[in-house]
């Protein structure tokens, strides 16, 4: 068993952003800004956004957190992300999901400029994303690509079984393995909780790359996978005893992996850094660089 490392992935992307950032700051550029909107205390995403901002610090990135309260309206957050929208000081905009319940997250998503949407979820960019265009990819997803071809770990014509059809990343990620990208033209099977158990056995079992994000720890047993398979674990799950944990049995089913991703150190800072390639994108497709 391999470890697919987060860690050593995202700092050797980070370390290419932050040289072309560099380029372009000599050449009298202004650097790239990322704004990110945290709404009310929800201690998950405090901790994912002080990592988004300290990555945007070392990519040579400027970013800028605004924190709302808990309470604040639906209209009060549409009114910020007009301005942020209009403002060509900010390359890419993120809203922390998930939002308080009385917030629609898709009336803010679909708010966000398309341009400007470094976290992929407007539906331009999730559409563009569908038909193989260019767009910004969810950044989960993107990550996990990222993370394969980093490892150099094969998906063309694999079997991939997804778990979860959440929109932030099962979706995306099934959409991803199977057009015909770079990472990509793999046969994909989604599931998800109305799949049938029996069902869902028979697909984990012959799967050769897994990807399961059901926030459930230790959803994926041994029982499930074969020898060989590629395990993803996007899960970030906090035990009562303070430990994070993923949504695969580590300890038993790595035994059977070729490959699979730790937690922490694994997925979650891949979506970090998957940010930081949208990020540089928006600031590329702003100044018209290559
Ligand atoms: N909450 C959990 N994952 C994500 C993500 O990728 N982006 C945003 N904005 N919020 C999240």
């Amino acid at each position: 068993m391999k470890l697919l490392d987060g860690k050593v992935c995202a700092e050797s992307l980070v370390a290419d952003i932050s040289s072309k950032v560099a380029g372009y700051v000599n050449s009298g550029l202004r650097k790239p800004h990322m704004t990110v909107i945290l709404v009310g205390e929800h201690a998950p995403s405090e901790s994912y956004v002080k990592s988004k901002i300290k990555s945007c610090s070392s990519a040579g990135f400027e970013s800028e957190l605004l924190r709302f309260p808990e309470a604040v309206t639906e209209q009060e957050l549409l009114s910020r992300i007009a301005m942020i929208n209009a403002d060509p000081a900010t390359d890419g905009v993120i809203v922390q999901l998930p939002l308080p319940k009385h917030i629609n997250p898709q009336h803010v998503i679909n708010a966000i400029s398309p341009d400007k949407d470094i976290d992929g979820f407007h539906p331009t960019n999730f559409g563009r994303m569908t038909l193989g265009q260019k767009a910004f990819r969810p950044a989960t997803a993107y990550g996990i690509c990222k993370l394969l071809q980093f490892y150099e770990i094969p998906v063309k014509a694999k079997h991939c079984v997804v778990i979860g059809r959440s929109n932030i990343v099962g979706k995306p990620i099934s959409i991803m393995l199977s057009n015909d990208f770079e990472i990509g033209n793999a046969t994909v099977t989604l599931t998800h909780i109305e799949t049938p158990r029996q069902l869902l056995l028979d697909e984990t079992r012959r799967a050769d790359i897994i990807v399961v994000a059901v926030g459930i720890p230790g959803f994926v047993t041994e029982d499930m996978v074969k020898d060989g398979v590629v395990m993803i674990d996007v899960g970030i799950n906090r035990l009562e005893n303070g430990k994070i944990v993923g949504d695969v049995d580590f300890e038993a089913v790595s035994r059977k992996c070729s490959w699979i991703t730790p937690v922490p150190g694994g997925v979650g800072r891949m979506t970090v850094a998957a940010l930081m390639i949208n990020t540089l994108m928006a600031y590329q497709n702003n100044f018209n660089l290559a």
